[in-house]
């Protein structure tokens, strides 16, 4: 029973059994609460169900929680290596009762597990209580059968648990176990408590209180319990080990790394082991849960955690980097535990990659400046802060790995030096932006971003989380408070919304808390990481230092994931069909479509567009997973990542991969592999289904391809049908048939037309159709034919009056067609052997004259005009008979 696996489980079945729900752990980065750097204990989860603000369906719970100790409040992060029980990453086991029982029955249920279940000797088994709780010291005597020597009263914040500055909180009862006399130290309270001897493995906490400020602390609704059990601490007792690193599972992660270095733990380099196989814990749990690397919050604390433990591998000799190599032996530890694990394993594998080939590049020289620097300095001493400030900015070295570096010599840091060192650079870097030209209204945000730092991004994870408010902006300037109906911008020190970036639209949402509601209809990205949400406060009043929270548009933030997806997959796809020239050229991921630019000089068929839109929806169908890692850009591109050209990358990039090739060379490798900091749905086949929609040159070799996905391809779908039937019925035939159907009327159409001009033609030269007047009669001794003709097109007038001349064989002809609107157009026509004695063009002019017209033009055997009274057709015809009469 004594494997970490098997206590873990034992004490979560002795908990089911007892009427509690086993809850998941949650993440290290806690979502319900903006203060906290990572979750530290087992009750964060279960903030709000103390404080009554949340209910859950259930009274008691237990959870195995993942924590992190390695940065506020809670900070083991330099004891780690250097004691038997101190680690950054544990697991903290813990049952909870909300509102349900209290003291007595949590002091039963614990001693029942340990003495029962677990079996430990209760003569080793001492405890402390809180020096005025006089209620817990009787229930550990009544069940435990303690006499008062066995119960230590503490009068400090030791039996005071809080979960931060602010938060539920409450006195507390920790057991502790005697390890033997051979062990240095003493019990809690004496002057030797610090020793390893007496440990403490279970803290009991009676949650009364919760501090809502500094100053206030308020009851709870009902009083609760939230205990916290460390499992490490629990298996190196129940092994029989003195520290937690001797335990089954620590072993396994040491046994790892000396294989890899190729040599065993010895009295010298113990501690650079532990360090290693600790931090490799809380490295690749915290990447697994989403924070990477970087120089600001949680990625800073991460970077200091995972560089600390390179330096350690440098220690022991290691010649390559050693981190990633143990990922296998961690994920064979907790994978089952912790799923997250394995899913992550690329992701983590890579990122320690990534990490320990950059930092070993500057690692041996900075090591080479502070052996230099501290060369004759002796125990006691002080490096200068500058030399630690050289080593921060110019080599990588996170301050605590300096004092680290320099702990086995006892020699410390200046801090304050350091310090003024940092203020230096910053007061340079400040006027170089200040000189830089920027606009006003933009140089606000650089001043933040130095004040304040980078916002901390969550919304790859989430949607939803808790903050707090460090600036507002109204009007250009910053504030300290705005009321209802002002829009201002609003920066927080973490959020969930995605400032738009890389074409993808800013998310939008609420912003709200006690007595404020911001709603925020756009999320910039300003000053190289301020998130800046832009909205109207509906209600109430913001102020800075106000906790709140962000709520992203969830539908809205559906869309953009699916279009942004979709994009990469019809950027590859047209790619494949069109040729590999093609490149982006800038896209528009908006909720409601995509907008995707490229350079192609031609125009698209339907053909090939058809073929793109069918080959992505290949890919969605698959549903395949959507995988991000970090890489350096360098690497990524090797590995035929797509980067936009012009686009400023930092070191290390997210890339983005996504389906499986089906065919052609890339066969079985991912389909589409891009750099990208966008938000992406989790599998393809949540994108649901692409439609391009339309194809269009915008710029000289450009093309812009708009699509949709999902529900609105669905409904553009929906409307082309509705369409389709719509037609359908209209032309009473099923939609199967309308194609045949338009073609067959097409072409009756086009016959029909043929023969109605076939027919009128017919009647202007037959008679009937005409005024009646149109009798070949005789005129000053030669054949005369003169008609007003209707529907007969002005066009077609020419061709009948030559066909009337040819009738003729020799003589003159005058058609006026009358159209529709009443105007009039006249065509004179003369045999060859007449133009001696009348020109077409003069007769036109003396018809085009009694038309109410002007001139006219031809040539002397045919001439047209037109004019604007087609009434005056006969008159017209009058007139050349007249003319020609003489
Ligand atoms: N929340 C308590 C602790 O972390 C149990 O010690």
């Amino acid at each position: 029973m004594s494997g970490v696996n098997e206590i873990r489980s034992t004490f979560l079945d002795y908990f089911r059994r007892n009427g509690h729900e086993v809850v998941e752990s949650s993440p290290l980065v806690p979502r319900n609460d903006p203060t906290l750097m990572f979750t530290n204990a087992g009750m964060v989860q279960f903030k709000n169900v103390f404080t009554g603000l949340e209910t859950r369906p259930y009274v008691r719970a237990a959870t195995a929680q993942k924590s992190v100790r390695a940065g506020g409040k809670h900070n083991d992060l330099d004891n780690v290596g250097y004691t038997a029980r101190h680690l950054t990453f544990f697991e903290m086991l813990g049952n909870f009762s909300f509102g349900d029982y209290f003291k007595e029955r949590a002091i039963e249920l614990a001693w029942n597990l340990i003495t029962k279940e677990f079996g430990l000797a209760k003569d080793k088994l001492l405890v402390t209580v809180y020096h005025t709780d006089e209620e817990a010291a009787g229930y550990w005597k009544k069940i435990a059968g303690f006499s008062d020597d066995r119960i230590i009263r503490i009068a400090t914040s030791d039996n005071f648990w809080a979960m931060g500055d602010t938060g539920p909180c409450g006195p507390c009862s920790e057991i502790f176990i005697d390890r033997g006399e051979h062990i240095w130290g003493g019990p809690p309270g004496s002057p030797e408590e610090d020793g390893d001897r007496f440990l403490e493995f279970w803290n009991l906490v009676f949650m009364q209180y919760e501090q809502v400020t500094k100053e206030e602390r308020i009851d709870l609704p009902r009083p609760s319990i939230d205990t916290g059990m460390g499992l490490e601490r629990m298996a190196s007792i129940l092994q029989g080990v003195e520290s937690v690193f001797e335990t089954d599972l620590f072993r396994h992660l040491i046994d790892a790394a000396s294989s890899e270095i190729g040599k065993g733990p010895g009295k010298d380099n113990v501690a650079s082991y532990r360090v290693i196989a600790d931090h490799l814990r809380s490295s690749c749990f915290l990447i697994a849960d989403g924070v990477l690397p970087s120089n600001e919050g949680r990625g800073y604390v991460l970077r200091r955690i995972m560089r600390r433990a390179m330096r350690h591998a440098q220690l022991l000799g290691a010649s390559d980097p050693l981190m990633w190599k143990l990922v296998p032996a961690l994920v064979r530890e907790m994978g089952q535990a912790y799923p997250e694990l394995s899913r992550g394993q690329a992701l983590i594998t890579e990122t320690l990659k990534l990490e320990e080939t950059r930092f070993r590049k500057t690692l041996a020289r900075g090591l080479g400046l502070l052996a230099d620097a501290t060369e004759t300095l002796h125990a006691g001493d002080m490096l200068d802060g500058e030399t630690a400030f050289k080593l921060y900015d110019t080599y990588g070295f996170p301050l605590d790995l300096t004092q680290d570096a320099l702990r086995q010599r006892s020699i410390s840091v200046d801090l304050a030096g350091f310090t003024d060192a940092m203020e230096r650079q910053r007061a340079e870097a400040r006027a170089n932006w200040a000189g830089s030209g920027e606009a006003a209204t933009e140089t606000i945000w650089f001043g933040l971003r130095e004040k304040l730092g980078a916002t901390e991004f969550l919304g790859y994870d989430t949607e939803k989380a808790e903050g707090v408010i460090t600036a507002i902006v109204r009007d250009g300037a910053a504030v300290d408070a705005a009321t209802e109906g002002e829009t201002v911008s609003v920066i927080v020190n973490q959020t969930p919304f995605y400032g738009e970036s890389g074409g993808q639209m800013g998310d939008t949402g609420m912003i709200s808390g006690e007595g404020v509601a911001i709603e925020i209809t756009d999320t910039q990205k300003k000053a190289n990481g301020v998130f800046v949400h832009i909205g109207k406060i509906v209600s109430g009043k913001a102020k800075v230092g106000a906790a709140v929270e962000l709520k992203v548009d969830h539908a809205r933030r559906g869309r953009l994931r699916a279009n942004h997806s979709a994009t990469h997959l019809i950027h590859e796809a047209l790619r494949e069909v069109l040729g590999t020239h093609v490149a982006q050229k800038g896209s528009l991921v908006a909720p409601e479509r995509l907008r995707f630019d490229i350079s192609h000089n031609k125009p698209i068929s339907q053909e090939e567009l058809e073929q793109v839109e069918r080959m992505a929806n290949e890919i969605v169908v698959q549903n395949s997973p959507v995988t991000t890692r970090l890489m350096s850009v360098d690497d990524a591109i090797a590995e035929g990542a797509m980067a936009l050209f012009g686009e400023k990358y930092g070191d290390e990039v997210r890339v983005v991969s996504m389906g499986t090739a089906l065919h052609g060379q890339k066969a079985n490798r991912p389909y589409s592999v891009e750099l990208c900091g966008g938000t992406h749905v989790r599998a393809t086949g949540d994108i649901g289904l692409i439609r391009i929609v339309s194809d269009a040159a915008v710029a000289a070799g450009v093309r812009r391809i708009e699509a949709l996905t999902g529900e609105d391809a669905r409904h553009h779908l929906d409307e082309q049908d509705r369409r389709l039937k719509a037609v359908a019925s209209a032309l009473k035939v099923g939609p199967g048939e309308v194609l045949s159907r338009v073609e067959g009327l097409v072409e009756e159409r086009r016959k029909l037309e043929r023969e109605l001009t076939e027919a009128r033609k017919k009647l202007a030269l037959g008679g009937g159709g005409g005024s009646g007047a149109g009798e070949t009669e005789t005129i000053a001794g030669v054949s005369f034919t003169g008609r007003v003709v209707t529907g007969v097109q002005p066009k077609d007038l020419k061709g009948l009056a030559d066909e009337a001349k040819q009738a003729l064989g020799s003589g003159v002809v005058v058609f006026i067609g009358a159209s529709d609107d009443g105007k009039a157009s006249v065509v004179v026509a003369v045999t060859p052997d007449l133009t001696g004695r009348f020109s077409a063009v003069d007769l036109v002019r003396v018809a085009a004259d009694a038309l109410g017209g002007q001139g006219g033009g031809g040539r002397p055997d045919m001439a047209q005009a037109g004019g604007p009274d087609a009434s005056k057709g006969e008159a017209a015809i009058a007139a050349v008979k007249a003319a020609m009469a003489g």
